[in-house]
């Protein structure tokens, strides 16, 4: 849980951490993309984002409430700009946000969190791909700040869909914007190669950009590191999507059936903070068991890989399998990923 934000609930109406956002204005950037201008109603409590940061935002779906992750594209104390793409295929949270959320409209808000941190300290080469562009804008201004030398690879399929262009270009050569639809694919090992080996390389985009560009890194020496905090991004052969980025993409299937050591999922008994006790089956999660029996948990990536769903752990140990909590978070037995994440042996009682 986002530590500014978690020492008390603003509201009784909302879930622990999430505070009420009021939008204030909204934006076309593209004809896909629309910024959102937020001011979060923190009630006191300091609101710091740092390069990088992403929010919570809580939507009512219709079947439910459920978390969309956006990276801060800026922010000033509690008042933020995300960027949101309007996917056709998605879940229904950008169409939703693109269709119903207008100047006025109270939105709720967690955050900010950090699992994409810009380390301001040696040259950078930032790659994004489509909408992968919004984590860059902080890490471009704090590296300016810095006076970091820094370069944009920007990957999109038609540069009328690319959003910040405009603001970009004003970075001059710096910025190299590549639209494939009239540059072909990117040689993006190619770019690696001719970077100084002291260059980091920070990436967000889809999977087959991050796939390359983690080959590329490993045959370079660079040190890499990829934006990764929500499942669905769309893969995309050319590795240009314009769809590709922090989004509410259709979920691919979990791979956790197993643990990382290959111990098979068993049932086992889940006991909330009020002693009742839910069953957990072999071939589902705690967070199924959970909404199976109509105890709303939040989810977003459904994967183990955003943290929305990470749950204090009061008794037992869980088998972990998410890839968000550090191998230190994990031996600690604090918390869990309950969209992934299992009890070692037949029950553990959950801070629910
Ligand atoms: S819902 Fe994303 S880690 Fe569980």
């Amino acid at each position: 849980m986002p530590a500014n934000l978690s020492s008390r609930s603003p509201s009784s109406t909302l879930p622990p951490g999430f505070v009420s956002a009021r939008v204030l204005d909204r934006q076309a950037l593209t004809p896909q993309v629309t910024a959102f201008r937020l001011r979060l109603d923190t009630q006191g409590i300091p609101f710091h984002t740092t390069a990088g940061s992403h929010v919570e935002v809580l939507l009512d779906l219709g079947a439910g409430d459920e978390v969309r992750h956006y990276s801060v594209c800026a922010a000033d104390g509690p008042e933020i700009t995300i960027a949101v793409l309007r996917e056709e295929a998605g879940r229904g949270g950008s169409r939703h946000l693109h269709e119903s959320v207008h100047p006025g409209t109270e939105l709720r808000v967690r955050g900010p969190r950090n699992t994409f941190p810009y380390r301001a300290s040696g040259p950078a080469y930032f790659v994004a791909g489509g909408i992968g562009i919004t984590p860059f804008l902080t890490m471009i201004a704090e590296a300016d700040a810095a006076g970091i030398d820094w370069q944009l690879l920007y990957l999109g399929k038609h540069r009328e869909l690319m959003a910040y262009t405009a603001g970009l270009a004003a970075h001059g050569d710096r910025v190299t914007l590549w639209d494939s639809a009239s540059r072909g694919r990117a040689d993006v090992a190619g770019a690696l190669r001719a970077l100084p080996h002291e260059t980091t390389i920070y990436a967000c985009g889809p999977e087959s950009l991050q796939h390359a560009l983690r080959e590329a890194a490993a045959a370079t020496g660079h040190v890499i590191v990829i934006e990764d905090f929500d499942a669905g991004k769309t893969a995309d052969t050319s590795g240009t999507a314009d769809t590709a980025g922090p989004s509410d993409a259709p979920l691919p299937g979990s791979d956790s059936a197993v643990s990382a050591d290959g111990r098979p999922s068993l049932p086992f008994t889940v006991e909330l903070a009020d002693g009742s006790e839910i069953d957990v089956a072999a071939d589902e999660s705690i967070l199924d068991a959970l909404n199976q029996a109509g105890f709303r948990a939040l989810s977003s990536c459904k994967r183990g890989t955003c943290g929305t769903c990470e749950t204090p752990i009061l008794e037992g140990t869980a088998d972990h399998r998410d890839s968000v909590l550090s191998a230190e978070e994990r031996d600690a037995n604090e918390t869990m990923m309950i969209c992934v994440s299992r009890a070692c042996g037949s029950r553990i009682t959950l801070d629910l």
